[in-house]
């Protein structure tokens, strides 16, 4: 049984917690934090805690607390780490790690000098869908993993702080962009050194400082390429699709939106549907069991075990600075218009990977290109000749 003290009682906070005590769990979160006693004592009386506290050192150094979970804005990531450490107390912290990339290698440095576990909640890295996605590739059944494209788009963010550059410390690309890099970083293999990026960002549609919409390329050392697109202006609820294309197959998930399940309500006596759903009348697309099919199950089981059993969780803190370093030169790309270096001053992956000639022998004087059956019945061949270069169609 893991013990844990909630850092935030806010919007994840309480996804969190009934993920963690959902389903007869032998999780309980012991104690809580936040800034106002109101919800502080709501979020307990809602969860059967049996301490709330506005005060977040005394939760964190509360003598029933095995674990920490911090559920802040990203500003407070960092100096609710800091206190984790100075009370030698595990943690687990939410995505983004930092609002940069310095500020993730902090947290990172901090955990590893106090010697303490450190897990990176990157939910999306372990909805049901992603896991078998994940499994199939890992398994080489995808053959050269070449192009990754994630998409996380929805309406915009629930809270204030959301949308004030400081303490958010950016627009989507921050908030959706951390999910989708991490996503194609694990198809495409976290131990390859992701090189440059090239992004678009625009402030559309909202009167704020940061950016409401963007798309990125990141390349990888291995040619792979990575593509995300993050929104807070798209209308429709909330859009999480995923792609992998690989030279020997193709997967495409759909994480939330209409994922099968449909729904029509007239829109008396309606009330929530789903996570940023925008209607709750007409033809609706919820989702079964939202906690689960976000991962959120799978990622607490990961976590918890691992700190349990002293080993590193499948998402650290480590990837966390990573995703950040990316992130960073996605704003350095959008400004300069440029493709940006990735700026790693600690890279813990290989560094002996060549993209690959990526062409396929067919016989002792010719490269394959394809095969197919024709309309008419025809099994043909393209081919190409190793030494002249031509171009060939042969008949199977
Ligand atoms: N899928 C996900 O992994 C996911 C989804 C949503 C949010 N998040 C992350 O969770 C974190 C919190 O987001 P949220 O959606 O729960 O926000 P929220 O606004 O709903 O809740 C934030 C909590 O922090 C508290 N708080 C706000 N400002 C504070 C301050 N200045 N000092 C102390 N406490 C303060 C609030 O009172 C509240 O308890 C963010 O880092 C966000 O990126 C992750």
């Amino acid at each position: 049984m893991a013990r844990i003290a909630m850092l935030g009682s806010g919007f994840i906070g309480r996804f969190y917690t009934e993920s963690l005590h959902g389903l007869r769990s032998k999780d309980r979160v012991v104690a809580v934090y936040s800034r106002n006693g109101d919800n502080a004592k709501k979020y307990a009386d809602d969860y059967q805690v049996p301490f709330w506290t506005t005060d977040m050192e005394e939760a964190i150094r509360h003598p029933d607390v095995d674990i920490v979970c911090i559920s802040l804005p990203n500003n407070l990531h960092l100096p609710a780490v800091e206190a984790c450490a100075k009370y030698k107390k595990a943690v687990m912290v939410t995505k983004p790690l930092g609002r940069t990339a310095e500020e993730g290698l902090k947290m990172l440095h901090i955990i590893e000098e106090a010697g303490i576990f450190g897990g990176y909640l990157e939910d999306l890295c372990y909805t049901p869908k992603f896991l078998k996605a994940k499994a199939t590739c890992d398994s080489g059944a995808l053959g050269r993993i070449l192009w990754a494209r994630s998409r996380e788009t929805h309406p915009g963010p629930h809270s204030d702080w959301f949308w004030d550059k400081n303490q958010a410390g950016g627009g989507a690309i921050l908030d959706l962009g951390c999910h989708c890099v991490e996503i194609s970083r694990n198809f495409i293999g976290k131990d390859v050194r992701p090189v440059e990026v090239m992004c678009w960002a625009e402030t559309q549609v909202k009167p704020i400082d940061a950016e409401d919409h963007a798309i990125a390329l990141v390349r990888y050392a291995t040619g792979a390429i990575a593509q995300f697109e993050v929104s807070w202006t798209f209308r429709g609820g909330l859009d999480l699709r995923d792609e992998v294309m690989g030279s020997e197959g193709t997967i495409w998930i759909n994480n939330f939106l209409r994922t099968g399940f449909e729904m029509f309500l007239s829109g008396e006596g309606s009330n929530y549907v789903a996570e940023k759903a925008e209607s709750t009348s007409g033809w609706l697309f919820p989702v079964g069991d939202e906690v689960h099919e976000l991962g959120y199950n799978t990622m607490f089981a990961d976590m918890l075990n691992s700190f349990e059993q002293g080993k590193q969780p499948s998402e650290t803190f480590y990837d966390g600075y990573v995703v950040n370093a990316i992130l960073d030169a996605a704003y350095r790309s959008a400004a300069s218009r440029q493709w940006e270096p990735v700026q790693l001053s600690e890279w813990r992956g290989r560094d002996d990977i060549k993209p690959v000639l990526p062409f396929k022998d067919f016989d002792e004087h010719h490269y394959y290109i394809k095969e197919e059956v024709t309309h008419d019945g025809l099994d043909v061949l393209i081919l190409r000749h190793k030494e002249s270069g031509q171009i060939v169609r042969k008949l199977k």
